[in-house]
């Protein structure tokens, strides 16, 4: 097949690159390290170029995001307005399949700017496509995640910060099981419309740090328990330094986000990789690796 993949140059999309060329695939890849700037890209015609008009492209994978914003990086542009105009330009072309990787949360309890215009996005693609399927990642780990690479070092703290008592709901998710996943909706028989991949353990944030400690071979370690109130007013003050620094994702990280696990593991026809500390370090590859 021939895939246009968006956020190519990121964490899931390096992966899926990788895993997708594996299969035999043809893989084109839109990012600004591959000279697309997406904030750009806000009309159909703009992407109708990218399709090569009609029929060329059989699939497109849409793993662009930010978890924050900057004065550049909107989350209206690139989480709403580009993408929305991508799923029309794949109407147009007559592209056979489109995922959108979404995130876990970006549902009718959405309230972060970051859910909510993925939700935008989301809902227009299954309007306009009814081969559209959106998926719906919780945390993903593995080597050379941005995210997992910052709660690695942050794990490796002598006292380890964790907001309140560190019982918020993580279903960390191998990045293997999501490039799976994404393999089966683009070349399985029926993709879902709708589907949260999510890990099989439901682990507290405290329990995942000491995970991740383990990972690094450091002992467990005590918690420094930070109040809401202060990791607020640090959120705010942090900010400018940092997209992930936002008081939305606090919220979020506060808010906790789970979802029945049965419904990926029904359609991988498997179990999801329970999370292990040695898993941390390793990437998709290890697909070619399990059975
Ligand atoms: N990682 C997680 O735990 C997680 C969990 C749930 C959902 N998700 C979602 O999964 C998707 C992929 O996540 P990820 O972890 O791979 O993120 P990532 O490593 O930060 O990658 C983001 C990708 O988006 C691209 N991008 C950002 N701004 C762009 C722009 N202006 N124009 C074109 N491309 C742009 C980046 O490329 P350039 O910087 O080269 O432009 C990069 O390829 C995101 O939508 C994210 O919200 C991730």
């Amino acid at each position: 097949m021939k895939i246009l993949l968006t956020g190519a140059s990121g964490f899931v999309g390096r992966n899926l690159t990788r895993v997708l060329g594996a299969h035999g695939h043809d893989v084109r890849p839109v990012s600004r390290r591959h000279g697309f700037d997406m904030s750009r890209m806000l009309a159909p015609a703009d992407w109708l170029s990218c399709l090569d008009g009609i029929g060329s492209i059989d699939a497109v994978v849409n793993a662009a995001g930010i978890i924050g914003e900057t004065r550049s990086q909107r989350f209206d542009l690139l989480h709403t307005r580009a993408p929305v105009a991508l799923f029309e330009a794949c109407r147009q072309a007559g592209v056979r399949r489109v995922v959108q990787i979404s995130a876990l949360g970006a549902d009718d309890t959405a309230f972060s700017r970051y859910h909510l215009s993925k939700r935008e996005a989301d809902q227009a693609l299954l309007q306009l496509h009814a081969q559209g399927c959106v998926l719906r990642p919780a945390l993903i780990y593995g080597r050379g995640g941005t995210s997992a690479a910052l709660l690695l070092r942050v794990a490796a703290l002598p006292l380890v910060p964790a907001l309140e008592a560190g019982a918020q709901a993580l279903q960390p998710v191998h990045i293997s099981d999501v490039v799976a996943t994404v393999l089966r909706a683009l070349t399985g028989p029926a993709p879902p419309r709708e589907l949260d991949i999510v890990g099989p353990q439901t682990v507290s944030l405290a329990d995942w740090m000491q995970t991740l400690r383990a990972a690094q071979g450091l002992p467990k370690a005590r918690l420094l328990r930070v109040p809401y109130a202060l990791a607020w007013a640090g959120s705010w003050l942090l900010r400018p330094l940092h997209p992930l620094a936002a008081p939305d994702n606090l919220r979020m990280l506060r808010q906790g986000y789970r979802a029945d696990g049965r419904a990926i593991e029904q359609f991988l026809g498997r179990p999801l990789l329970p999370p292990q500390p040695h898993l941390q370090f390793e990437d998709a590859s290890i697909l070619g690796r399990r059975p």
